[in-house]
């Protein structure tokens, strides 16, 4: 049987957060932003493992108490200069003690995605545990998109037909992300998903919703805010 692993990789500064701190120890909700995923990943019975990615030289991280994850936690620096490279190189450094084979599941998951709810992360483990390829949680496009011209004024309208919105976790077995993310080219790509499509694979996406939202900008945190507060107080519903 194939074992799940989780990898994180929070070795980015997050410049547009406006902050000197980079994002993923940004204060959210009383805990630094990465401490929420790493709580519901190394609280999910089906994950044998998570490798945390942290760029080499990281301060912040020895300055909180992260004793509650020990036994499941594994935290690298070997971080690169894009998140693709974070990913592979943390691949690569996985320790031996961890015994992954090339058939295990490896569960790429962004720091700056706080807010995954366990439902999320069972739904996307359940319906790939036997697929092909892998794939990754996603939401089909709600808003009408516009295509700019000149001066932000409006070409055209693209449709929104069969358009997702790709977020993380992306579950690909371990030799298919390495083999993936080696390829010359890979390492500007802005998600796993992107550098197994190049493979010629089709990733199968999984729907989730917008509570999984991405913090990108300082007012993204409002909204994680009250989506970890609704969690904790239990009024978070399923997904999808
Ligand atoms: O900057 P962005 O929000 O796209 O980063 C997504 C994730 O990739 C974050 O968790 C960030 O810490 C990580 N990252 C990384 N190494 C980099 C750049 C980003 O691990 N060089």
């Amino acid at each position: 049987m194939s074992k799940f692993f989780a990898l994180i990789p929070a070795a980015g500064s997050g410049l547009r957060m406006e902050n000197n701190l980079p994002k993923q120890y940004l204060p959210l909700a009383g805990r630094p932003m990465i401490y929420h995923v790493l709580r519901t990943l190394c609280r999910s019975p089906g994950i044998a493992s998570v490798l945390v990615v942290l760029a080499p030289g990281d301060s912040e991280w020895l300055k909180h108490d992260w004793s509650e994850f020990f036994g499941k936690l594994v935290v690298l620096d070997c971080g690169g200069t894009t998140r693709a490279m974070s990913i592979l190189n943390g691949l690569k450094a996985a320790p031996d003690e961890l015994s992954i084979s090339d058939d295990d599941w490896v569960l790429v998951h962004d720091a700056a995605r706080p807010c995954l709810s366990e439902a999320q992360l069972d739904k996307l483990m359940n319906e790939l545990t036997d697929d092909a390829v892998g794939g990754l949680l996603a939401v089909p496009l709600a808003d009408t998109l516009k295509r700019s011209g000149a001066s932000n004024r409006v070409e055209h309208t693209e449709s929104r037909k069969g358009l997702w919105q790709a977020q993380t976790p992306q579950m690909f077995r371990y030799k298919l992300l390495v083999d993936a993310l080696s390829r010359p080219g890979s390492m500007r790509m802005t998600d796993d998903a992107s550098a197994v499509e190049a493979l010629g694979l089709h990733p199968k996406l999984v729907l989730s919703d917008a509570r999984n939202l991405k913090i990108t900008y300082p007012q993204d945190l409002i909204l994680a805010e009250l989506i970890l507060r609704a969690q904790q107080k239990g009024e978070y519903g399923e997904c999808g």
